[in-house]
């Protein structure tokens, strides 16, 4: 058998460990080869490919970060236009099956070409962590990481200075990064695209810190974050080409209107695509690794149209319109943890 592999949307640590699992178990468990195709979606339509081999190359990209296929976006109605040609050029690769990897837009797309007759199978990724029926994504605790160890940092230049420092990370719909790192790093606020913000309580929170002489404060705000209706004037982004939503920089915002109501001395921070390169953490290497040698033997077996994903400990398939769905999203529950400890 000849299966495929191809990364999509944006990229995220722990990619290249999928295409070496892929490869290594195409390989030895089946003597199946590979070819990987550039730039997600744009190359499998342009016919860009190359052959991966399960060679010492294929072995060392174990650690490294981003993707060596390149990742790109395609809009859905060029993707969609693009079906015959895409079968074409699948059918003269003599490629049997597909490895999708990406978030929720790609993972639509997989679900898309495999119910018009090309065999795909989905891998979840996404530093967001907010693809449903999965309990994690790779690529979320590396991000986790990298902010965390941000916060640890804003910690002690914070004190020093008897700052406000205002950390923003990613998250366009989801608070998942915030949630984890603000709890982790031990912020003093977090705030989640989830829970619309009150920044008088925030405000409120900042001035007992100081009352009680600790004269310093950092707030964790995913970018996605906006303020209760009526709160706040904030004028939310727009949407890009392929439909993504935009930001108008909501920490800088939040530290403005601080500094405005309090005169306290804030700074921001965007972390922004820091938290996506570099090298991937242990789990996320390990995690993405046990989900390219299922994906391969899901390609190899024929269970098209299904999703490698996480529950508890084990890896399991699953529909891949149940990866689609909807967004997961931090439960209520969740935030009330981490709100027991602001302030
Ligand atoms: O989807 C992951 C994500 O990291 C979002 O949190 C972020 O808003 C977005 O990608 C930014 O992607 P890009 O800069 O590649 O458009």
């Amino acid at each position: 058998m000849r299966l495929a592999v191809l990364t999509s949307g944006g990229d995220c640590p722990g990619l290249n460990a999928v295409i070496r699992a892929v490869v290594r178990t195409a390989s030895n468990e089946f003597g199946d080869t590979v070819v990987g195709y550039e730039d997600g979606w744009v190359g499998l339509l342009e016919d860009r490919r190359r052959d991966l081999y399960d060679d010492a190359s294929i072995d060392r990209i174990l650690l490294r970060g981003g993707t060596i296929l390149g990742t790109g976006r395609l809009h859905p109605d060029k993707f969609k236009a693009g079906l015959e040609q895409i079968k074409t050029n699948m059918r003269e690769a003599e490629v049997d099956a597909l490895v999708a990897i990406g978030g929720e837009g790609t993972l639509k797309g997989a679900k898309w070409l495999n119910d018009n007759g090309i065999p795909v199978v989905g891998v979840p990724k996404t530093i967001d962590n907010d693809v449903n029926a999965t309990d994690y994504t790779f690529g979320f605790d590396t991000a986790v990481s990298v902010a965390t160890d941000a916060i640890d940092r804003l910690h002690t230049t914070a004190e020093s200075h008897n700052r406000i420092l205002i950390v923003e990370v990613m998250g366009r719909h989801v608070g998942w990064i915030a949630l984890h790192a603000g709890m982790a790093g031990g912020a003093h606020y977090t705030v989640i695209p989830e829970e619309p913000f009150d920044i008088a309580e925030i405000t409120k929170a900042m001035e007992r810190r100081f009352q009680m002489g600790e004269k310093y404060g950092i707030i964790c705000v995913a970018e996605g974050a906006l303020p209760k209706e009526g709160t706040m004037e904030f004028e939310a982004g727009g949407v890009d080409q392929f439909g993504h939503q935009t930001f108008n920089g909501i920490g800088q915002v939040i530290g403005d209107e601080i500094n405005k109501r309090t005169g306290y001395d804030v700074r921001t921070t965007v972390l922004g695509h820091i938290q996506r390169g570099g090298t991937p953490t242990a789990y996320d290497r390990v995690l993405a690794t046990r989900y390219g040698v299922h994906a391969a033997r899901a390609a190899h077996n024929g269970d098209s149209g299904m999703c490698v994903a996480l529950h508890g400990e084990d890896i399991e398939l699953v529909p891949l319109e149940e990866a689609v769905g909807t967004l997961k999203t931090v439960p209520d529950a969740r935030y009330r943890n981490a709100q027991a400890l602001f302030g």
